[in-house]
């Protein structure tokens, strides 16, 4: 793969023309609930929309007083899964938001239900303000009567009891990265039962084409793919997925899905690849030229992606005029080749200075005096001789 783009320079043509708080203990934090209402709109045709409510999210026990009665209230009560030691840096840096969940028509009983009770589920995302980690928890409500129905009427001011069934979360939910970098990306899990049916996948979505790249049963036992540490998966919930060292075909969006029937939940990951471009010019620091003489500079830009790059030349002191020789008022400016690029925050930059100069002329001087000089001895040396053969000459006559 050769990479190139090459911004060239003639016989400097260029006038400057081209050229925190303690997370374990928190007790609550503010949330958005987006409630969905489906209507029936003036079509006839069902349509969803969106309604902001003020939510907390309480960490206490069944029966706690609301620490913001005005607001809906999810109450977290205790599991096998604190929520709480998955947040990193404060809880300033948050951002929480509830939704409700549809297992889709999938119905798989939650262990540790009576038999009269069903679940009803809310997802619940943290997303980190400067994409330090996204974590999504399911919250799950018990209803104590068996008509079931999964759409349960929220009202302001409700207290909803549930507690975290399950937790998936990435600490690289946007990642750029070199050309040839080694790359782990994260992905982990927790659920609030032992032995739980888990199914792991890992896909990638590139130019719209997506590939599966690992998949893990724990019911089988079973995995395909590689880059997932299978001890690692089935010990601690580690589903992070070593990368073979980065290319170009690396980029894309990387889905770590996570399935716990009747819950499933697949988190993206984006991967863009940056690699500056390696610059060079073709000349020394300095350039020296005689006046009339062309030198072509290149100013080479390789080895970068994404593969849009911009080169221009500069002079120093701008001027107007289009030069396409140098010529004596060329001399002494300084020449520089800037290139951007997306993985650079400042361009590169190559410089040279010119010095032009007019051609010697003494030595053409030196010559033809010289020359003269040597017909004028020539001559001197050979007049008597002629003289003395003319006189030779006369006397045979006589
Ligand atoms: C896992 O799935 C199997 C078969 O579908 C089922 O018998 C078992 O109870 C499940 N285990 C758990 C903990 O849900
Ligand atoms: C999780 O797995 C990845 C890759 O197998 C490994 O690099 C990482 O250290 C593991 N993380 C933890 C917390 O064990």
């Amino acid at each position: 793969m050769i990479i190139a783009f090459a911004g060239v320079l003639f016989a400097l043509l260029s006038s400057g023309a081209c050229g925190s708080q303690s997370v374990q203990n928190v007790l609550w934090l503010p949330c958005q609930f987006v409630d969905e209402i489906i209507r029936l709109n003036s079509e006839g045709h069902r349509e969803t929309e969106y309604h902001h409510r003020d939510a907390v999210l309480q960490f206490s026990n069944t029966g706690d007083r609301p620490i913001n009665p005005n607001a809906i209230t999810f109450l977290v009560t205790a599991s096998k899964v604190d929520i709480r030691r998955y947040v990193e840096g404060g809880w300033d840096a948050l951002q929480c938001e509830i939704r409700r969940y549809s297992t889709s028509g999938i119905v798989v009983r939650w262990p540790g239900l009576g038999a009269q009770e069903h679940d009803v589920w809310f997802i619940c995302a943290f997303h980190h303000s400067e994409g330090r980690f996204v974590i999504t928890t399911f919250l799950r409500h018990t209803l104590a009567d068996s008509g079931f129905t999964e759409w349960i009427q929220v009202e302001d001011r409700q207290i909803l009891t549930t507690s975290v069934a399950l937790v998936v979360l990435t600490r690289t939910p946007s990642v750029r990265v070199g050309l040839m970098k080694d790359l782990t990306l994260h992905c982990q899990f927790a659920v609030d039962h032992k032995q739980a049916n888990v199914t792991v996948e890992w896909r990638q979505q590139r130019r719209g084409e997506r590939t599966k790249l690992f998949t893990y049963s724990s019911r089988t036992g079973q995995s395909e793919g590689s880059g997932v540490s299978l001890r690692g998966l089935s010990n601690a919930g580690n589903a992070s997925l070593k990368l073979p060292p980065t290319t170009q075909a690396s980029e894309g969006t990387y889905m770590c899905s996570v399935l716990v029937p009747p819950l499933y939940i697949s988190q993206d990951i984006t991967l863009s690849i940056l690699e500056p471009p390696r610059v060079s010019v073709n000349v020394g620091s300095s350039l020296a030229l005689t006046l009339g003489a062309e030198q072509k500079v290149m100013c080479d830009a390789e080895g970068y992606y994404p593969l849009d790059v911009t080169i221009e030349w500069q002079r120093e002191r701008v001027g107007s005029s289009f030069i396409p020789q140098p010529s004596l008022e060329d001399s002494g400016y300084k020449y520089t080749c800037r290139v951007y690029h997306k993985a650079l925050l400042t361009p590169v930059r190559k410089s040279f200075t010119l010095s032009v100069t007019e051609p010697d002329t003494t030595w053409w001087y030196v010559s033809v005096l010289g020359f003269i000089i040597l017909m004028i001895v020539i001559l001197v040396w050979l007049m008597p001789q002629l003289n003395d053969a003319r006189r030779q000459s006369a006397r045979k006559r006589f």
